[in-house]
């Protein structure tokens, strides 16, 4: 079976993760596609696509939510599963995630993950740095990337 891991990641956490979701299929064929820099015009050779995205100002890169609206008919008759990156918790991390997916796309999904974040201060902008300390009163940099959900986020891709 081909799985497609298709994601955008601003400093590189979503990257990462993506990296080590594709880890765990160590005995499948899996292409990592970051949108930024590839164009993905086919889905038809992957029976598996896992959509990964992370959030900034509450949304995720609109390229991804272009990418869900260009492939949606396509996407749902996929095995398909959807990951975020963000900061936030429980509840808001949850209305986050329902706001970068579409609600049919949601459903579809044989699993889903809020898989953890980083500050990567180095990568940021002054801009992105002035806002994350605003918000957050951080100035370091630091990794929360969640393995353990990872883990969960596979085991349901796997055992669905
Ligand atoms: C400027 C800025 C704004 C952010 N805004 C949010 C936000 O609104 N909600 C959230 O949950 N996380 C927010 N984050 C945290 C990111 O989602 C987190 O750093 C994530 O690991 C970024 O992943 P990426 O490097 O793959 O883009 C923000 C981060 C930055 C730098």
């Amino acid at each position: 079976m081909k799985t497609a891991i298709i994601y955008i990641s601003r400093h590189g956490t979503t990257e990462k993760v993506s990296s080590r979701i594709a880890a765990k299929f160590p005995n499948e064929e899996v292409d990592i596609v970051n949108l930024r820099k590839q164009k993905l015009n086919d889905l038809t050779p992957y029976k598996r696509v896992i959509i990964g995205g992370s959030i900034h100002m509450g949304k995720v890169h609109k390229k991804t939510s272009l990418f869900i609206e260009k492939y949606h008919k396509e996407l749902l008759q996929k095995d398909l599963a959807l990951f975020l990156c963000c900061m936030e918790k429980d509840r808001v991390a949850q209305e986050q995630f329902d706001l970068a997916f579409p609600e049919d796309i949601r459903n579809k999904a044989i699993s889903k993950g809020l898989l953890g974040f980083e500050y990567v201060f180095e990568k940021m902008s002054f801009i992105e740095k002035v806002m994350l300390k605003k918000i957050t009163g951080k100035d370091k940099s630091f990794s929360k990337i969640d393995d353990a959900a990872i883990q969960s986020f596979v085991d349901g891709i796997k055992y669905h």
